[in-house]
């Protein structure tokens, strides 16, 4: 369980853009965090990520205060998660083969287990006929698909997604959720931070609302937000 409680983030000692956060994420939920540009949510996951630590209050990953953890351990924390971001972020010199394998030599994995999961990986988000493919030959959404094949390869607890959608078309949009959805299902935690509501109300998931920087909602079992009647 993700648990963050009374949390607050004060950039520069003067800007509050998260306040008094309250929310805990069960193993295995599905989570969007939505909210208007500049509500919050970036600095949500880079709190939950140990990017940034909070000016107050506590997170806790599986009963561990991560705010507490030395720097030389971060990077072990955050193995517990994979990350997919608006930009995609591959390694434009290396095949869609070669990004996802080598997050498994990060991890100095064997050259027969990346040679067997590779492939699945890449068959489970189709893309088993680009595996030879540079990033710049694939359109957006295959370039997101192969960085969500890379933040799941090493079979993370959570996947943490920032705006994944942020630079694709509804239809595009729509398979990654479906293949986020499917991972979801295996028994993988995703939270995703999105500003677009459409996805979101397509969608029957937990719907954490933030708006300046506070929750002002938290819809747990089937959620439609209605913008209409935003002020
Ligand atoms: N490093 C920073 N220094 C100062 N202000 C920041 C920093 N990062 C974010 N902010 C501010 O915090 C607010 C929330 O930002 P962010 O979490 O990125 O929102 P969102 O992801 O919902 O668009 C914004 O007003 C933004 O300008
Ligand atoms: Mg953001």
């Amino acid at each position: 369980m993700i648990e963050f409680c009374n949390v607050s983030k004060v950039y520069k000692k003067e800007f509050t853009a998260v306040k008094d956060i309250n929310l805990k994420i069960q193993d295995g939920e599905f989570l969007f965090i939505v909210g208007k540009s500049g509500a919050g949510k970036s600095t949500l996951i880079k709190l939950l990520l140990r990017e940034i630590n909070p000016s107050d209050g506590v997170i806790t990953y599986s009963g561990q205060n991560i705010t507490k953890i030395k720097k030389r351990n971060v990077a072990k924390y955050r193995r517990k998660m994979g990350f997919v971001f608006q930009d995609y972020r591959l390694l434009p010199k290396l095949t869609v083969y070669e990004n996802v394998a080598f997050a498994m030599e990060m991890i100095c994995c064997d050259s027969k287990t990346i040679r067997r999961e590779v492939p699945l990986v890449l068959s489970m988000v189709g893309l088993s006929d680009k595996a030879k493919y540079y990033p710049d030959e694939l359109s957006g959404g295959e370039q997101q698909r192969v960085a969500i094949a890379r933040a799941v390869i090493n079979k993370p607890e959570a996947i943490i997604a920032d705006e994944p959608t942020g630079n694709l078309d509804a239809e595009t949009s729509k398979e990654i959720i479906k293949i986020l959805t499917e991972i979801n299902k295996r028994g993988t935690t995703v939270i995703m931070a999105t500003h677009d509501m459409n996805i979101v109300n397509s969608c029957q998931k937990r719907i954490v609302e933030l708006k300046r920087g506070v929750i002002i909602r938290d819809i747990k079992t089937r959620g439609c937000i209605d913008e209409s009647k935003e002020n």
